[in-house]
């Protein structure tokens, strides 16, 4: 199969793992060009990591050769970087979230079809191990219908915004940069939401306290709600409450945990590849149950300091074999577009006190089985990559 040419815009700090994983992890893909706003940061990664050229966004965009752009920028430069390359022809693979907007990513969905091109959205994470096994866990009745869930996750965002200045801006809410993997997750298992219900904090103004970097920056505020506490109807009939709480400490107390008519999962940290989860039944000892697939976020080749991000790029690869045979990609535009909509809808219902119905909808079929093996240093991983294919 042919390689799908692909160039990374935006080279910070998660273009290291998705510029490894690229280069070594995924046949599929032909890492050609890196290109970032700032030079030197393109030239570094590209040093780095062997990438053979540098680019600008704009030599990106009428670079013939160039077939799929990875967009690893903020979350407030995606639409215009993601428009650009869609008008140039490029199918686009997006970190999260798409846009800041609704209205901005469903404008690029209808770009995105008008060409006739891909665009995919991270979180990605569901395409890991962890998701991937407690979605074969559900569709395999191992709890039966679920009827409730729930899914929780603190951090001190504004201190954290201290040091990843970009969460200072628009998107950068708990909610938005976070609180998405939960929602990813939730529709990964029990697909669309229905109708949101929610309460809503702004963040406090903050005042830089991480003396060691940016102490002379003055106070800020994260826009949006930073603490949410939500209930979500799922068109399956499942009600999730969902809390967010960015106003708090980071000692992170994450859950996520569907409780079912034959029994419960407790699935494992939905901001990871490799999320334990475990099966409960009545008067039974818990059961941690073995991954059937293959993306556990275990880097086995070269570990960097960078590996704990796990295999981040899957869903850009899974999308380069949908490219190659036609078919649909599983993190789709229309999952990036969802995920988007419950969250901007739990900020409207917390602004007006109703109750939103969701507009959108979206499909994504389970991967195949597959297994990352470590045997002969993690060289063997071809079955893994083979359920990226169909
Ligand atoms: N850092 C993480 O832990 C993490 C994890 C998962 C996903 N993400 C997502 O990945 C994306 C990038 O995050 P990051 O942590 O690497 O951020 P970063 O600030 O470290 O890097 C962003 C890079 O994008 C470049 N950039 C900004 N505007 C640009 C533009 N208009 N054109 C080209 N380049 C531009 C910047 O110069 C910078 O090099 C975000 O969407 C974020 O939500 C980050």
């Amino acid at each position: 199969m042919e390689r799908v040419k692909t160039a990374v815009v935006g080279c910070g700090m998660i273009s290291n793992i998705y510029i490894k994983n690229l280069k070594h992890l995924f046949s599929i893909i032909d890492l050609a060009a890196v290109a970032d706003i700032n030079r030197t940061a393109a030239e570094e990664k590209a040093q780095t990591y062997g990438v053979d050229r540098v680019m600008t966004i704009d030599e990106v965009a009428s670079s013939p050769d160039i077939e799929l752009v990875i967009n690893l920028t903020p979350a407030f430069a995606h639409y215009s970087i993601i428009r650009q390359m869609l008008e140039a022809g490029k199918h686009v693979w997006t970190e999260k979230v798409m846009t800041v907007t609704v209205k901005e990513a469903k404008e690029l969905c209808a770009l995105a079809d008008r060409k006739g091109l891909y665009l995919g959205v991270a979180p990605d994470t569901v395409l890991g191990a962890g998701l991937q096994t407690a979605r074969r866990a559900l569709d395999t009745g191992m709890i039966g219908a679920v009827t409730s869930g729930l899914a929780v996750i603190n951090r001190n965002q504004s201190l954290n915004a201290e040091v990843f200045t970009f969460l200072r801006g628009n998107g950068g809410s708990l909610p938005y940069d976070v609180g998405i993997y939960y929602i990813g997750a939730l529709l990964t298992l029990l697909g669309p939401v229905q109708s949101v219900k929610a309460f809503g904090s702004p963040a406090p103004v903050h005042t830089p306290q991480f003396l060691f970097r940016n102490a002379d920056t003055k106070p800020w505020q994260i826009p949006g709600s930073n603490v949410l506490s939500a209930a979500l109807r799922f068109r399956c009939g499942a009600l999730v409450s969902v809390l967010f709480d960015g106003n708090t400490v980071n000692a992170s107390q994450h859950a996520l945990t569907l409780f079912g008519t034959r029994g419960v999962l407790q699935v494992g940290d939905p901001d990871t590849f490799g999320g334990q989860n475990t099966l409960l039944y009545a008067d039974q000892p818990a059961c941690a149950l073995p991954f059937t697939h293959g993306y556990d976020g275990k880097n086995t080749i070269d570990p960097t300091p960078f590996d704990h991000y796990g295999h981040r790029g899957v869903g850009a690869a899974e999308m380069a074999y949908a490219i190659r045979k036609g078919r649909r990609n599983r993190c789709s535009k229309e999952y990036g577009l969802h995920c988007l909509e419950v969250l901007d809808g739990m900020e409207r219902s917390a602004s007006t006190g109703e109750t939103v119905e969701l507009e959108t909808q979206f499909v994504m079929k389970p991967l195949a089985p597959g297994f990352f093996s470590g045997f002969m240093g993690g060289s063997f991983r071809a079955d893994a990559e083979s359920s990226l294919m169909e």
